[in-house]
């Protein structure tokens, strides 16, 4: 399904950026880890924006699957405060970072393994267009992997 192959670069995207940050703060560069950090953010953002008003959003007209979008919806929005404010100055600030970027892990497999594979039968052909139009949406100008 390209959508889950976008979502699935995406996190991909992120987790690699989030992994290099740790590395930069491992080695005491805290300006990389903050741009590292913002460009992980940025690519969040975009991400987020097409979960929750795509594939979230035609998910969650079942109630069986609003109960497990609502935390993943709530992880997003830790995460994003603590990327926009992270003071990586402040070591236990960059604890925190350290344990997103891990627990950022965690969340993407409960998508990659849990509804992802779920939407594959529970969704029809208008809830997916609906779930690609939000996608493209949130990501102006740009085409899904394949698309030519
Ligand atoms: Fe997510
Ligand atoms: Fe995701």
């Amino acid at each position: 399904m390209p959508l889950l192959r976008d979502y699935i670069a995406e996190h991909e995207r992120a987790t690699n950026l989030g992994g290099d940050a740790v590395r930069a703060l491992d080695r005491g560069e805290h300006d990389v880890a903050r741009e590292l950090l913002t460009a992980m953010g940025t690519e969040l953002r975009s991400h987020w924006q097409g979960e929750e008003q795509g594939l979230f959003a035609v998910m969650g007209k079942d109630e069986l699957y609003a109960e497990h979008i609502a935390p993943l919806v709530r992880e997003h929005r830790e995460l994003e405060v603590l990327l926009a404010s992270a003071d990586l100055s402040d070591s236990g600030v960059r604890d925190e970072v350290r344990k997103a970027v891990f627990d950022l892990h965690e969340h993407i497999a409960k998508e990659e393994d849990g509804l992802f594979p779920a939407s594959l039968t529970a969704l029809g052909g208008d809830e997916w267009d609906a779930a690609m139009a939000a996608w493209h949406e949130a990501h102006p100008g740009r085409q899904m992997i394949g698309d030519s």
